[in-house]
């Protein structure tokens, strides 16, 4: 009799010792199971469980803050779930109130806006919702969340216009909007953006009108605008100040400007220049040649003319990188008569 009551006090001990010593902070535990529920517990998430410890290696995409020792939730990786029928972007993620990365990602059937609840995340630094069937707006309320970095909804099916309160966001570094169904024009707030903000990238969309004269003021790395309706000048895109400027992929555009006044001194570390499939004229300007960097070259399909300039790695790309011009010549096309 003894013996069997040391046992259950041993067991007990041991049950609560393990209580004790989960990191796991209650709430957080109890928002996650919120969210596995509500995605109607995919697979992937069947290591989820309320009598394990959720900051230990077993969640399934869930991290928690060691670094301070609070062990609060900080980041929540979703991605590769397949969900049984089609469920909206639980609301329940704003319990994660110290969430610093939110990544959902290749969920096919993840439908229905984003909820305003995100709002609510006032730690998060990176917001990625990508291939999914995510519809709706891109929110203004995005635009209240001041600790945002980055917001890539990349190859999801938003529609709409682009908020131009974006450009309001104090910390912001980049946006990538590629492959939904964003119409009308780029704002001019875009000019805007802070100082180290440096990628935009909003290929693949329905985007129309001129790209703003005030772009002219940011210092971008990664700029891809292929794939749109966007009009009109593009030189505002390159510049003296352009000295980070790394890809710029203006491709399949209605884009009509003279390619031979573009000013790329200053981009030395240039390795991309796509822009084919536009209405550009003029010739190519010879600071390419001086271009160390440079790895991939397309201005077919285009107005140009003139003489290829010769050197640097501008004869390395082969003819198609500069076919269909009006009268461009020279290695590696056909030599000028
Ligand atoms: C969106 O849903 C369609 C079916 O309705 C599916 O074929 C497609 O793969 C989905 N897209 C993404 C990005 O999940
Ligand atoms: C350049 O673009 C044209 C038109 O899209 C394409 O046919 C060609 O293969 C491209 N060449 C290179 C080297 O990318």
């Amino acid at each position: 009799m003894a013996r069997l009551s040391i046992i259950v006090l041993i067991i007990m001990a041991l049950v609560f010792r393990t209580a004790l010593s989960e990191l796991c902070n209650p709430q957080d535990k109890q928002a996650l199971l919120q969210i596995k529920k509500d995605l109607g517990k995919p697979t992937k998430l069947s290591s989820w469980l309320p009598n394990t410890d959720c900051c230990s290696p077993e969640w399934e995409g869930v991290s928690c803050d060691i670094d301070t020792k609070t062990y609060r939730v900080n980041s929540l990786d979703l991605n590769d779930l397949s969900l049984t029928k089609p469920y909206p972007i639980p609301s329940s993620i704003a319990n994660l109130p110290y969430l610093s990365f939110l990544y959902i990602s290749r969920i096919n059937n993840l439908v229905g806006p984003i909820p305003p609840s995100i709002a609510k995340l006032t730690k998060l630094r990176y917001l990625y919702i990508t291939h999914t069937n995510v519809s709706g707006q891109i929110p203004n309320f995005l635009s209240q969340m001041k600790t945002l970095l980055t917001i890539d909804f990349s190859y999801n099916a938003l529609s709409g216009t682009l908020p131009p309160s974006l450009s309001s966001l104090p910390n912001l570094l980049g946006i990538s909007f590629d492959g939904n169904r964003i119409s009308g024009p780029i704002p001019g707030s875009f000019g805007s953006f802070p100082k180290h903000f440096t990628v935009l990238t909003l290929s693949r969309n329905r985007l129309t009108g001129n790209i703003p004269a005030t772009l002219a003021k940011l210092e971008l790395a990664f700029v891809d605008l292929s794939q749109n309706m966007l009009e009109g000048d593009a030189s505002v895109l390159f510049g003296a100040n352009k000295v980070n400027l790394q890809k710029i992929n203006l491709a399949k555009n209605l884009l009509v400007f003279d390619l031979g006044k573009i000013r790329l001194s200053k981009s030395k570390d240039l390795q991309g220049l796509d822009l084919r499939n536009n209405r550009i004229y003029g010739s190519l300007p010879q600071v390419l040649t001086s271009l160390k960097y440079l790895k991939s070259l397309n201005v077919s399909y285009n107005n140009l003319c003139g003489q290829i300039p010769q050197g640097g790695k501008l004869q390395r790309f082969d003819e198609s990188s500069y076919a269909h011009n009006k009268c461009l010549c020279g290695s590696p096309l056909p030599s000028c008569t």
